[in-house]
């Protein structure tokens, strides 16, 4: 219940797009957040106010001159209590609209007469020639300049036929954006580079020794990061999540790609978290051709030499940035925590079971740092993730930024 307690006003104009907008009031109404909606006339042709009002569990609002509102002023009570405006989608008009100041639509002039503070969040949906048109390039710059947080749009097929940037995100996308907008942004500016997943390294061309990492800890740290304000690049050895939204990954599989990835991303980046669980060891007799068996029933031998540590590699770096390790134990983890923060030269390093830990959605870590260690109680992986990087924005040798609701940057998801 991300968004318990969250009121959202989400507002719905005219595009085909309006349909990924129930999934989204579905989506919102799960995390939590009570969501009232308001369709412009462009709206009403795509989606019906029955179809918002049975998902959001609240009458719609589609007139400026509803007499539903005791005073009349629906453009000044609805937004009253808000926590969000979210326009999804938000047309090419309508961004013009809300650009200029325009308000001759409930709407629009909800939009104009929201309190000062008041997040505005827009996810566009148009097509690629109205997004690429110097008019809209314009109203773009000039909400982004206003404050106005932008959420994408994504490239892709667009339900004209066309192929292009102005395809809507995903409702599961918005959501991400909404909740992430509720964070405070601890680390804005922040360039964080960091590593997840298991590393797999080759036996034959067909066969290999890797690990149980799934990735969820390291992936988790990644959106905290970026919902925090980041900007976020990962490096993550073979993994089945889905990348979070707005963070740069970088597919590695071997221990030594991991290494050539994380040197080439180094310059410039503030923060290295290093949550990979990375091999060890590497055969050294990798074979060219596919192992066979032989009659007499003898295994292979493997032979194995050692990867180069990626974390004490950056660690003794004379520009290091500020190195973050992670140590899954199998036992005594209070003293293998600390004497392993002290062998890597890291100022914080992150130790949690490992068995207890690999492919789980929850985590308990313990902290270690110059002062000693601090506990994290059990608790699911991204909230972990969450409490982990205020842990890292505290430490930083810069001042925390204010906590100002905005959406995170988005590095890859518009051409600006
Ligand atoms: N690490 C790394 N490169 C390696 C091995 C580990 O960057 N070749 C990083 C991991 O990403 C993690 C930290 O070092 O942040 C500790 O990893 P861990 O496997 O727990 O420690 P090891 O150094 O391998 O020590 P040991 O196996 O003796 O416990």
């Amino acid at each position: 219940m991300e968004l318990a307690g969250k009121k959202i006003v989400l507002g719905l104009t005219g595009g085909i797009a309006c349909y990924k907008a129930a999934e989204l009031t579905r989506a919102l109404v799960k995390a939590g957040a009570a969501v009232q909606v308001v369709m412009t006339q462009g709206a009403l042709h795509f989606i019906t106010p029955v179809t918002m009002q049975a998902l959001s569990g609240q009458p719609v609002f589609t007139d400026q001159w509803d007499g539903r509102i005791a005073n009349n002023m629906a453009h000044i009570d609805l937004t009253r209590g808000a926590d969000a405006i979210v326009i999804a989608p938000c047309s090419a008009d309508f961004l013009s609209k809300l650009a200029h100041g325009g308000a001759d639509d409930l709407l629009s002039t909800l939009c104009l007469a929201r309190p000062h503070g008041l997040p505005l969040l827009v996810a566009p949906a148009m097509n690629v020639e109205m997004w690429e048109n110097p008019a809209t390039r314009r109203n773009v710059a000039q909400l982004q300049a206003d404050g106005v947080a932008l959420l994408g749009p994504a490239a892709g097929d667009q339900a004209c036929g066309e192929v292009g940037m102005g395809r809507m995100l995903e409702a599961e996308q918005l959501l991400g954006e909404i909740i992430a907008a509720f964070q405070p942004k601890l680390l804005a500016g922040t360039r964080l580079l960091l590593t997840a997943g298991p590393t797999v390294e080759a036996i034959d061309p067909v066969r290999a020794v890797t690990n149980f990492s799934s990735g969820k800890m390291g992936y988790a740290v990644a959106r905290a990061a970026r919902e925090a304000g980041a900007i976020v690049t990962l490096i993550s050895g073979p993994s089945a999540l889905p990348t979070p939204y707005g963070v740069r990954r970088i597919d590695v599989r071997s221990a030594q790609q991991m290494h050539a990835a994380v040197m080439a991303q180094l310059a410039g980046q503030h923060v290295f978290v290093a949550v990979a669980a990375v091999a060890d060891w590497r055969v050294a007799n990798v074979s060219e051709q596919k192992l066979k068996k032989t009659a007499g029933g003898k295994p292979p031998e493997l032979q194995f030499e050692q990867n180069p540590d990626i974390l004490a590699d950056v660690a003794k770096r004379a520009d290091a940035p500020f190195c973050v390790g992670f140590a899954a134990e199998s036992d005594h983890l209070l003293q293998h925590g600390a004497e392993k923060r002290i062998r890597k030269g890291v100022p914080l390093l992150v130790g949690n079971l490992g068995h207890e830990t690999f492919g789980q959605e929850d985590n308990a870590l313990v902290l270690f740092d110059a002062n000693g260690h601090t506990e994290l109680p059990r608790a699911d992986k991204l909230t972990l993730a969450r409490q982990l990087v205020a842990q890292i924005a505290a430490r930083l040798p810069r001042a925390p930024q204010p906590s100002a609701p905005t959406a995170a940057p988005t590095p890859d998801a518009s051409p600006l």
